[in-house]
C-alpha cells in the first residue's frame, strides 16, 4: 500500500463587485447569487488541495450575519479545514470591503463539503491535511464538529421517515 501524502491548505481568495441584478428590489444581495460565489471559491480551494476535479457535496450551517449591498466589495475566503479519505471540508467566508477604518467586515459563513474524483469520476483520495497553527486547530475542530452533528442528524432523519413508511 502507498503512504499518503501529507499537505497544508492554501487560503483561496477571490473578489465581486455586488451588481443590481445580483439583489433584490430593496438592494440587498440575493443569498442565492452569495452561494453560487462561495461554492465557487470552496471548488478551487479544494481543487488546488486535493489536484483532481471535484464536485460539492453538501454545505452546512451557512450563516448570513450581516447583509450585503449592491455597490459592496466582497472578499471571500476558502480553505479545506478538515479531509476525510475522499472528501474535503471547505471553511467560506465572506467579507465586505469598507474600507478605512471599519475594514473587513465578515458577513457569511459556511462549510461547503467536496469530493474529489479520478479520471472515471469515481471518489478518489485526498492528501492529509497538516494543521500547524492554533487558528488552523480552531477551525478544524468546529468542522469536525460540524462533520459529527450532520452525522447525527442523518441518523435521527433515516429513524423518522422509517416510522412514517
Ligand atoms: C458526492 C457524490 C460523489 C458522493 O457519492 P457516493 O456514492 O455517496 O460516494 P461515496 O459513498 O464513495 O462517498 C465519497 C465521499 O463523499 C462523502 N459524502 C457522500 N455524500 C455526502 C454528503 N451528502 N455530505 C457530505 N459528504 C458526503 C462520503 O462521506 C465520502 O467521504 P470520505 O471518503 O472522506 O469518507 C455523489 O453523491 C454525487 O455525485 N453527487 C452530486 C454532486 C453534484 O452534482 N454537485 C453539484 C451540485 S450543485
Amino acid at each position: 500500500m502507498t503512504e499518503r501524502i501529507k499537505k497544508k491548505a492554501e487560503e483561496i481568495e477571490t473578489w465581486n463587485f455586488v451588481f443590481p441584478n445580483q439583489s433584490n428590489p430593496y438592494g440587498n444581495m440575493f443569498g442565492g447569487e452569495l452561494l453560487a460565489i462561495m461554492d465557487t471559491t470552496a471548488a478551487m480551494a479544494a481543487i488546488r488541495y486535493a489536484e483532481k476535479t471535484v464536485s460539492t457535496a453538501s454545505v452546512e450551517r451557512v450563516i448570513f450575519k450581516k447583509p450585503i449591498f449592491v455597490g459592496d466589495r466582497i472578499k471571500t475566503v476558502a480553505k479545506v479545514v478538515l479531509v476525510g479519505r475522499t472528501s474535503m471540508m471547505v471553511r467560506t467566508d465572506v467579507f465586505v470591503d469598507k474600507g478605512g477604518a471599519e475594514g473587513d467586515v465578515l458577513s457569511t459563513t459556511a462549510h461547503f463539503t467536496l469530493v474529489a474524483f479520478d479520471e472515471e469520476r469515481v471518489p478518489s483520495e485526498v492528501p492529509e491535511l497538516i494543521i500547524e497553527t492554533d487558528k488552523e486547530k480552531k477551525q478544524s475542530e468546529l468542522a469536525q464538529q460540524i462533520k459529527d452533528h450532520v452525522g447525527r442528524r442523518e441518523v435521527r432523519i433515516k429513524e423518522v421517515v422509517e416510522k412514517w413508511k
